[in-house]
């Protein structure tokens, strides 16, 4: 068989790896196994590259394989290095920005390969110009922007922005296109340095587009530039004719913007209204709850409280995830179940910062899968439920959603905790949430606040259950 037929039946075994390790995403039960799937149809498409790639040199007539194997390899060493040390350091916490910080890469690599590629090739076809200075425009963008939001994340870089800024960044991304289709069309505009003028316009224009985002919004963003980085590979892909970064480019593009999708209509929010900073940090109004008193419980009455339930729902929420609460929430439920109480968590689709967390750090702790149940089908279950145990979750569970039309989180769909026998909210203080604003449901009749770091209140409540 001929180096181009292995080249070619590679890249099938490549895309079809990548294919099925995304399907196996979706699970959390197969996402492990998915992830390592994917990695191995990189691992061939490499491999591949490497040893069977051949191109005849239009001057000599020669067939050429892939050279600069020294610069090749010692690139991937480091990079393993470096991937591996971080993913290995990364806290349960940080992971937005690590995938912000990896993303960034993927973006800077695909405008890398634009500028070699009209540098040194100096393509005659328009279309070809075209694709290249396309890939290199938003894989610019997804650069820059994927830093501000990593800096955004580690809370170095505060929100700017205005309405002036919002025009002058729209007007912007206007004239960027503008010029890159006139570069593609009169490849002599700018003698030549076109290349570097939309590069260093599509790097600004990343830095303005992410930096009057909210911070808390960043994991919608990030999932954004996450698939932008994801089309400018597949324009490399459709450069280079290559079909695993075509496939693997339109995957990441795809699955980028579904998830995008995916957690703004569970936040009720349009993607316009997060681009354009509406709702940032700080919140919007909402109803006063002055006036209105709280109760609390201590360990020992939480403890005889959910002993003696027929049926106890755990909502977890960011907080859980701070206190790195989830061991210890998994051997509260079995200390539970062992007194024979039947217990399930009710999982938010944007509980935490970043799209399945509360089933990744749940699934860390090896909480069956079972037991984690959807918003939609445990919440027909709560009235019939004898305590709601909520462990540092807050806008999740606030009827101010469906109840306070002048809510920012109004019409986002929400745990109804309120709805069921008892409530136990656990957390440090009266502190708000990620949208900002007051929670209806600590002030509730049936709500009693149990304050303290939720590990080490769960640790009590632990020792308290099992000498019920
Ligand atoms: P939040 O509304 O952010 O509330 C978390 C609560 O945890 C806080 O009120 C905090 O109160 C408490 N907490 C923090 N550290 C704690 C600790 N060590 N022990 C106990 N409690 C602790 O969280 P949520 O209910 O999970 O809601 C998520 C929010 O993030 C939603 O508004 C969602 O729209 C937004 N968001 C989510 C995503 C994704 S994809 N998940 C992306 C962007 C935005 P104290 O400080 O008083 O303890």
């Amino acid at each position: 068989m001929e180096n181009m037929d292995l080249l070619k039946i590679s890249y099938l075994l490549g895309s079809l790896s990548f294919i099925v390790g995304l399907k196996m995403l979706s699970s959390p039960d197969s996402a492990r196994k998915g992830n390592l799937y994917a990695a191995v149809g990189m691992l061939i498409a490499i491999l591949a590259t490497i040893f069977f790639h051949e191109h005849t040199n239009a001057e000599t007539g020669e067939v050429e394989r892939i050279g600069n194997l020294g610069y090749i390899i010692g690139g991937i060493a480091i990079g393993t290095i470096v991937g591996y040390l971080a993913a290995m350091k990364v806290k349960m916490t940080a992971m937005p920005q690590m995938v912000s910080l990896f993303n960034g890469m993927g973006g800077a690599c695909a405008a890398l390969i634009g500028i070699v590629e009209m540098s040194t090739h100096h393509p005659e076809f328009w279309g070809e110009r075209l694709i290249i200075f396309l890939g290199l425009m938003i894989g610019s963008v997804s650069f820059s922007g994927s830093m501000i939001a990593y800096g955004k994340l580690e809370g170095k870089i505060r929100d700017i922005g205005s309405k002036v800024q919002q025009v002058f960044n729209n007007t912007f991304v206007f004239a960027i296109l503008a010029l890159v289709i006139y570069a593609s069309i009169q490849p002599d505009v700018l003698s030549g340095n076109a290349i570097w003028v939309i590069f260093g316009c599509s790097l600004l224009y990343g830095i303005l587009f992410v930096m009057p985002i909210g911070g808390a919004d960043m994991p919608v963003v990030i999932s954004l530039l996450n698939s932008f980085t994801g089309v400018a590979a597949a324009f490399g892909g459709f450069l280079y004719d290559n079909q695993v970064m075509l496939t693997g480019g339109i995957l990441v593009g795809s699955a980028g913007t579904i998830l995008t999708i995916l957690m703004c209509k569970a936040m009720n929010r349009s993607l316009w209204n997060v681009i354009i900073g509406a709702f940032s940090a700080s919140g919007g109004p909402a109803k006063s709850t002055e006036g209105l008193s709280i109760r609390e419980i201590n360990v020992t009455d939480s403890a005889i409280l959910c002993s003696y339930a027929q049926r106890v729902v755990i909502v977890p929420g960011y907080g859980l995830a701070v206190a790195q609460a989830q061991h210890v929430c998994h051997e509260f439920e079995k200390v539970l179940e062992d007194k024979g109480v039947e217990v399930e968590f009710a999982i938010h689709p944007v509980a935490g910062r970043m799209p399945g967390h509360m089933n990744v750090l749940l699934a860390e702790a090896d909480v069956p899968y079972p037991k984690l149940k959807e918003m939609d089908d445990i919440n027909p279950s709560l009235p019939n439920t004898d305590v709601v145990i909520v462990i540092g979750a807050n806008d999740v569970v606030n009827p101010a959603a469906e109840t306070d039309p002048s809510s920012p989180i109004y019409g986002m769909p929400i745990i109804k905790a309120n709805t069921a026998k008892n409530i136990i909210v656990m957390k440090r203080s009266m502190a708000k949430g990620y949208a900002g604003i007051e929670n209806e449901l600590f002030y509730d009749d049936k709500t009693r606040m149990l304050f303290g770091d939720a590990k080490a209140t769960l640790e009590k409540l632990i020792a308290e259950v099992k000498s019920v």
